[in-house]
């Protein structure tokens, strides 16, 4: 572990490369047993609706083969909450998929589907299941995140990870910095992700109220030219650089 701060890699990026020749090479179950030796906290996968990487099948496997905690991305619709209460992972984010289902950024709009959520997270969390919520770093989702009793949010990076230009980086990271202080003093739990790279993440380590991050596309990519291993341990180092010189 990077101190108190957890990585989960996201193997998503590995089944679609599977899946562009239909067959099982290369198996995200093997990625994920890489992850493990690298000393990753935890195991991602998105399962969507279409099926477009990780499907069923890797989800049974993940969850019989890898010690590791699992946390399943999915979509606040019946089907999925079926396909988790079957497999009982350790975490589940509800992630958004369809447009109407977002706020502006991209996060969930955790607020405008208030009513919709609030059974899905329920029911996770009745089954033992740990709920957060995909949501952008903006207070007004932080809020209605802990009113519906998620006690877990991600933090949608994707908005600091994509900002063109320092100024406008530095915008988006300070919402970032502002919403996880937000979520400390409201009582969530809170981790991020989306489009972090090794250019991007020492600065969202650094924030110490953050517990976890999930990492994918980026680790996956960078594991074609050096080795999913090489890539974790990198992506770990920066992160415990980073927290460790936060910390002084
Ligand atoms: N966290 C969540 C909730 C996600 O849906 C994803 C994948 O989009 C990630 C983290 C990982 O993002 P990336 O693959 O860009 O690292």
């Amino acid at each position: 572990m990077s101190g108190d701060l957890r990585l989960g890699v996201n193997i998503d990026h590995v089944a679609t490369i599977r899946n562009a020749r239909g067959g099982a090479h290369p198996d995200p179950l093997r990625a994920a047993q890489v992850a493990a030796q690298a000393g990753a906290d935890g195991i991602t996968a998105h399962l969507r609706e279409d099926r477009r990487h990780i499907g069923d099948g890797d989800i049974a496997r993940l969850r019989a083969e890898i010690d590791l905690p699992l946390n399943l991305e999915m979509a606040a619709t019946e089907e999925m909450l079926a396909v988790a209460l079957r497999h009982a992972p350790h975490a589940a984010c509800i992630v958004p998929e369809k447009r109407e289902e977002r706020t502006t950024e991209g996060g969930l709009d955790a607020k405008g589907g208030f009513d919709h959520l609030a059974p899905f997270v329920a029911r996770l969390g009745d089954a033992g299941i740990r709920v957060s919520l995909f949501i952008e770093p903006d207070p007004v989702q932080l809020d209605a995140a802990k009113a519906l009793g998620a006690p877990v949010v991600e933090l949608h990076t994707g908005a600091y990870c994509d900002a063109t230009g320092a100024a406008e980086r530095l915008v988006q990271l300070d919402r970032v910095r502002r919403a996880a202080a937000h979520a400390e003093a409201i009582g969530l739990e809170c981790h991020a992700g989306h489009g972090l790279t090794y250019g991007t993440v020492e600065a969202v380590a650094a924030i110490s109220t953050i517990r976890e991050l999930n990492i994918g596309h980026f680790l996956i990519g960078e594991a074609i030219f050096g080795g999913l291993e090489a890539a974790i341990l990198r992506m770990r180092l920066l992160m415990g650089e980073a927290r460790a010189a936060a910390k002084g």
